[in-house]
């Protein structure tokens, strides 16, 4: 997989590094809570084992898959919710787990679906922040890092489905989209 990545954006060392600082943040900001982590599948789940591992805080967890990529480069513009909560969320308050914020429109379905089930907070950690993706006004409220306008794959992010499992950030050689 290595070969196929034109550079290193984010190292194992500086996602280690930022989970540390956003598990302290969240250590102090949910104190006195104790939160629902909702990761959202498939390409949260390695930030989410690593950054709540990070978080001393009585949590408990929960997963929904929603998807508008397809693997592919763009967003579709659908969300698809794969596959849904198992937890009542009415009063509780919500972290959502992310990987990147690009267009916005995955969390945006997210938050939307989680107040409407009357969720009595949602905030958002994401790994990486892509502004210059925005397509809806959305905001993540802790941010590991903010994202030149590339597509990045690993630590979850696929091309294809594959590469969620390279163990950084890279972006890839132009040749394997062509
Ligand atoms: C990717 C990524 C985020 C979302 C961000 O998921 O993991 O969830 O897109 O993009 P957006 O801000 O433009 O909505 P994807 O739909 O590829 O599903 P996956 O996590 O299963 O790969
Ligand atoms: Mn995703
Ligand atoms: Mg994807």
């Amino acid at each position: 997989m290595d070969n196929d990545i034109a550079k290193t954006l984010y190292s194992q060392n500086d996602i280690h590094e930022a989970c540390v600082r956003l598990g302290e943040q969240l250590t102090t900001d949910y104190a006195d809570k104790q939160p629902l982590v909702i990761s959202v599948l498939s390409g949260a789940v390695f930030f989410t084992t690593d950054v709540v591992r990070e978080m001393d805080v009585y949590a408990d967890m929960d997963f929904i898959d929603v998807s508008s990529y397809n693997g592919g480069l763009e967003s579709s513009g659908n969300i698809d919710l794969v596959t849904d909560l198992s937890t009542d969320v009415k009063g509780r308050d919500i972290l959502i787990i992310e990987d990147i914020v690009d267009t916005g429109r995955t969390l945006k379905y997210i938050i939307e679906l989680l107040y409407k089930r009357n969720a009595k907070s949602v905030k958002v950690c994401a790994l990486m922040d892509k502004p210059t993706g925005r397509k809806i006004e959305v905001k993540a409220d802790y941010v590991g890092f903010v994202v030149p306008d590339e597509f990045v794959v690993g630590y979850g992010l696929d091309y294809k489905g594959l590469y969620r499992n390279l163990p950084y950030v890279g972006v890839l050689k132009p040749e394997i989209y062509e």
